[in-house]
């Protein structure tokens, strides 16, 4: 499509867009104000979580920190608890440094003042500016390349394509309702023109679309993943669980259990223990787990260890590997885990590996 081409069809996409969002928008818990506090933590959280998983961590998240305020003063462990089965842990960190700014200096009022905070990209910056500050500042992240590529029948790769449609869409955005319009576009992203089987039927770009499919976008071929295969030892003493917590990584701030860098069979696993110093203990049935993170992935297998003696005072055998020392290990009943430590998915699942007593 040649560029005079593509800016009459971008110039079409408000009205369109606009008309169709009023009538299909989801009731979603941000978008109740255009308070930039709430919209910035929805918009952190909805960088890498999916809307149907977001939204009960984002209503007990801004019910438990109302304001910037709050959030700069928050303890980093209840920061961390409420950010809980998220992911990508940094995000809030990264949240809470940027509001001890805020919390300084005030609100930025613009997408450049934003993109200036840590944390905080040309995607989150362009959707806060427009839907509360009614900047035309566009936000395109994998759900608006995805209508753009399709509409403009554009085949080029996804990265390249992020750039220039936040360049070739500003033009485009309306007088008013800007920040409605960078919402309908994810909107219809999200709930509509899927990455498979898109519904083009119903779709109010329609007519306009070159594609009429999910022949687009162009993906890169991902890099492999590495893979790492770990041994968890959960540390069980009556009702107590032994954990330490990480200090450093993509889980820094987070809670674990004890991990050695190998795979074994309950033979080597209670071999392991043995030369590690533990006397008296039972295992229990192992429980394999696979955890994908974006780069890597952990191949786990996990036993419930039960043994009265405290898993701190072990030592690790000197041809082993561990993620952190024993000595780091501190025992803390089900209540206070629930209550207190943020227990990440990638070892979470691992509970279920323990037998109630
Ligand atoms: N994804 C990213 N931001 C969003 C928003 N404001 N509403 C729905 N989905 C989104």
């Amino acid at each position: 499509m040649e560029k005079s081409e593509r800016e009459t069809t971008l110039q079409k996409l408000p009205a369109l867009l606009l008309a169709w969002y009023d009538k299909n928008k989801r009731d979603l818990p941000w978008r109740e104000n255009t308070d930039p506090y709430r919209v910035w933590v929805s918009e952190i959280m909805l960088q890498q979580t999916r809307v149907e998983a977001a939204k009960e961590h984002y209503i007990r998240f801004v019910r438990e920190l109302p304001d910037v305020r709050a959030l700069a003063a928050c303890p980093e462990d209840k920061l961390l608890k409420l950010w809980e089965g998220l992911g990508y842990y940094s995000r809030a960190r990264n949240l809470q440094k940027a509001a001890k700014i805020v919390a300084e200096s005030g609100f930025p009022q613009t997408a450049e003042g934003w993109k200036k905070l840590p944390g905080v990209g040309d995607y989150t910056a362009g959707a806060i500016a427009s839907i509360c500050f009614e900047e035309a500042s566009p936000a395109v992240d994998g759900n608006v390349v995805r209508v753009l590529s399709r509409v403009l029948a554009d085949g080029r790769e996804q990265e390249t394509l992020k750039r220039g449609f936040a360049a070739e869409l500003a033009p485009a955005y309306p007088a008013a309702r800007r920040g409605d319009f960078t919402q309908s576009l994810m909107e219809l992203g999200a709930t509509v023109c899927l990455p498979a089987s898109p519904l083009c039927l119903t779709c109010p770009l329609f007519s306009l679309c070159q594609t009429k499919s999910d022949a687009l976008p162009r993906r890169k071929e991902k890099p492999q993943r590495r893979i790492f295969c770990k041994t968890l030892f959960l540390f069980c003493d009556g009702g107590r669980l032994a954990l330490y917590r990480r200090t450093a990584g993509v889980l820094k701030g987070t809670y674990g259990f004890f991990s050695a860098e190998r795979p074994m069979d309950n033979a080597q696993a209670e071999d392991f223990l043995r030369r590690a110093g533990l006397q008296n203990f039972a295992l229990g049935a192992p429980l394999a787990h696979t955890h994908v993170f974006s780069h890597l992935e952990w191949h786990m297998t996990a036993y419930a260890v039960y043994s009265p003696e405290d898993a701190a005072r072990l030592e690790l055998p000197a041809d082993e590997s561990a993620e952190a020392d024993f000595a780091r290990l501190f025992y803390a009943d089900k209540r206070e885990i629930e209550s207190r430590y943020s227990l990440p998915s990638a070892f979470r699942w691992a509970l279920a590996c323990v037998t109630p007593n």
